[in-house]
């Protein structure tokens, strides 16, 4: 098969299509072939060993996919070959098969298209696992985003809006925050001309934010905690930016918040009903219409690194998908749920 490998740790421009032997599967493992798989910031930092798991070279990156089960382990018995699936492999997926525990694997709601499933899960759950079970966010209040146009912000801020949050979507340049506008903010805030501090106070009568979710990090962490509401809830999502902040603890005894930190990843492991749970909440959403996915067109396995790269140079809004085997890949249009939309990345 093919697979987008990582041979040395380095830029994606390090990264090399290449034939390697078909994955086959253990005990308690499904082999999928995968028809999709969402790029992740995940990818970009396990490419350049910055990641907290570090798996042996050569590998594939790709760290959430969706396809159909080849093989099951013989200790497997809730999957079976043909099932379609989505998995969250944690690398491997750039690959044309992948092999994965079969604990993390899902089955995948029959009117969702590949492309979707391979990119909703890990954004939009990130997002509610952090808005629903750690900030607990309620309708009415006022929830501020960072990093409001990448993956988990689009997701946050579909998300806030449909718990009845007021949402202030953040973002670093006019066209990332018209797509926000697109996704349902209400309030929008350029922080890289504006001081945030001081325009979350003016948006919200001095009160601040309730809930701050916080992909990013670095200057803007301490700036958007300064504009904390009283027992506010500042979510630690990410470090985008690729600074760890460090947070002055004064400011959470002068604003009577928390600090919250969220890992999806983890919680998906530790509390599977939760996840269960979850996804039930999020597709019945998705089934609505009430969450738009926001994918580019799929890029193909050799166009791999160029995806990572986007992502990495800061010029997406919304989710990439790669889709691995001959072809255009699948797309959407299956069913009734809402398929990618299909809009060039600003
Ligand atoms: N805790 C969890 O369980 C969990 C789960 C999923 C993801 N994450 C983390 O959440 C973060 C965001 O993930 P994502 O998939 O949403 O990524 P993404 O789509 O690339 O979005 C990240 C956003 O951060 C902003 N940013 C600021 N400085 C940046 C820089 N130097 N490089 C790149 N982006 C920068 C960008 O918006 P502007 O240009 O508008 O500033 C970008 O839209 C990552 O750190 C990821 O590891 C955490």
């Amino acid at each position: 098969m093919r697979a987008l490998l990582c041979k040395e740790y380095g830029p994606p421009s390090k990264l090399v299509v290449a034939e390697v032997p078909d994955p086959v599967a253990g005990d308690r493992q499904v082999v999928l072939r995968v028809l999709a798989a969402g790029v992740n910031f995940p990818d970009v930092l396990i490419i350049q060993n910055k990641y907290q798991f570090k798996p042996p070279l050569p590998f594939s990156p790709g760290g959430e996919c969706a396809g159909i089960v080849e093989s099951v382990g013989a200790k497997v018995q809730h999957l079976g070959p043909g099932d379609r699936v989505i998995a969250f492999t944690g690398h491997g997926a750039f690959a044309e098969k992948v092999a994965c525990d079969a604990r993390t694997v899902v089955p995948m709601p029959e009117e969702l298209d590949f492309v979707t499933a391979a990119s909703f899960v890990m954004t939009y759950g990130t997002s509610y696992h952090a808005l629903k079970d750690r900030a607990a966010l309620q309708p009415g209040e006022t929830l501020l985003v960072l990093g409001a146009s990448g993956g988990v912000g689009l997701a946050a801020i579909e998300l806030g809006k449909a718990l009845g949050a007021r949402v202030i979507a953040a973002a670093s340049t006019t066209d990332k925050l018209m797509v926000c506008r697109q996704h349902g903010a209400d309030e929008l805030l350029n922080y890289e001309s504006e001081d945030l501090e001081q325009r979350i106070k003016e948006l919200t009568g001095d009160k601040g934010a309730d809930v701050i979710y916080d992909p990013v990090g670095g200057r803007y962490t301490e700036a958007a905690l300064r504009a904390s509401a009283w027992r506010g809830r500042h979510l630690v999502i990410g470090f985008a930016s690729g600074e760890i902040p460090a947070i002055p603890a004064n400011l959470t005894l002068l604003k009577g918040c928390a600090v919250l930190g969220v890992f999806w990843g983890d919680f998906a492991k530790r509390e599977p009903g939760g996840l269960m749970s979850d996804l039930r909440e999020l597709f019945a959403m998705l089934r609505e219409g009430k969450l738009r996915p926001r994918i580019a067109p799929p890029y193909r396995l050799e166009e791999g690194a160029e995806a990572i790269t986007e992502l990495m140079e800061r010029r997406v809004s919304g989710k990439l998908v790669i889709t691995p085997g001959p072809g255009p890949g699948p797309g959407p249009g299956r069913g009734p749920l809402p398929g990618p939309q299909k809009e060039a990345q600003p």
